[in-house]
């Protein structure tokens, strides 16, 4: 049986006193065996803190983003390598943030998982569509581009990979995809991995964008939703907790 994954996306938020306030929360309310796979993507500097708060509990620590290079003189990027220091399991990449704030190409996305993948961490590949793409009716297109990218450069080792379907007009905006809608989009990236490992099935392809306490359970209850990818609502531990519970 597929374990649903749960993960939080802190984005630029946070504070050591905070941090230990939100996870301690988190731990405390979590069942005694998690029935999904958990876990929070978090601001670099607090790795260190967030790998000690969660040590020897059912949350895994995650990285919002991970450089192209190995290591070097690349002022102010992370490598593979320092995030497994602190016992990362999970990667984001190519969140739209850093799409539409960095530049960030397919191709330098597919290089960051492939780098991810290197040093035994889970790379989260985020795909989504814009407002004015889906009203132009190019959803479908868009992500299929995001994701071939990722295949071509990861080959066979895609099925190590989370998808994380992240409608960007839902991210941050309280406007939801609905189920179906979600539901629409996992079903084509789902048979585009189909097309490429014999191993799809098994996969994770995650929402993002608006999902709430209120909202996870229909989200989740979808054939295609394997989990959620929580901005918002995993820095209120109530809501977190609430969402978690849904995808037992
Ligand atoms: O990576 C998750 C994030 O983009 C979704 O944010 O606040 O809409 O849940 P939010």
């Amino acid at each position: 049986m597929k374990r649903k994954l749960i993960a939080g996306n802190w984005k630029m938020n946070g504070g050591l006193a905070a941090n230990e306030t939100l996870l301690r929360a988190i731990v405390a309310g979590l069942p005694a065996q998690a029935a999904c796979d958990i876990a929070v993507a978090v601001p670099s500097p607090y790795l260190a803190q967030v790998q000690a708060l969660t040590a020897g509990t059912s949350v895994a620590v995650g990285a919002q983003d991970v450089s192209t290079h190995e290591a070097g003189a690349y002022t102010g990027e992370v490598s593979a390598a320092m995030l497994r220091d602190f016992g990362v399991r999970y990667a984001l990449v190519g969140h739209s943030e850093r799409r539409q704030y960095h530049a960030e190409s397919d191709a330098v996305v597919a290089a960051k998982a492939q780098r991810a993948l290197a040093a035994g961490i889970t790379p989260v590949v985020c795909v989504g569509e814009t407002l004015a793409e889906r009203e132009a009716g190019q959803t479908e297109q868009v992500v299929r581009r995001q994701l071939a990218a990722v295949i071509h450069v990861n080959g066979h080792c895609i099925s190590e990979i989370v998808v994380a379907y992240e409608p960007v007009w839902a991210i941050g905006t309280g406007r939801t995809a609905t189920p179906e809608q979600a539901q629409a989009v996992h079903a084509v990236l789902r048979a585009q991995l189909a097309a490429a490992t014999e191993h799809a099935a098994r996969m994770r392809i995650l929402y993002g964008g608006s999902m709430n306490a209120t909202n996870a359970a229909d989200l989740l209850a979808q054939p295609d939703i394997d989990g959620g990818l929580i901005g918002g609502a995993s820095l209120k531990a109530p809501d977190f907790l609430h969402i978690i519970a849904a995808a037992a």
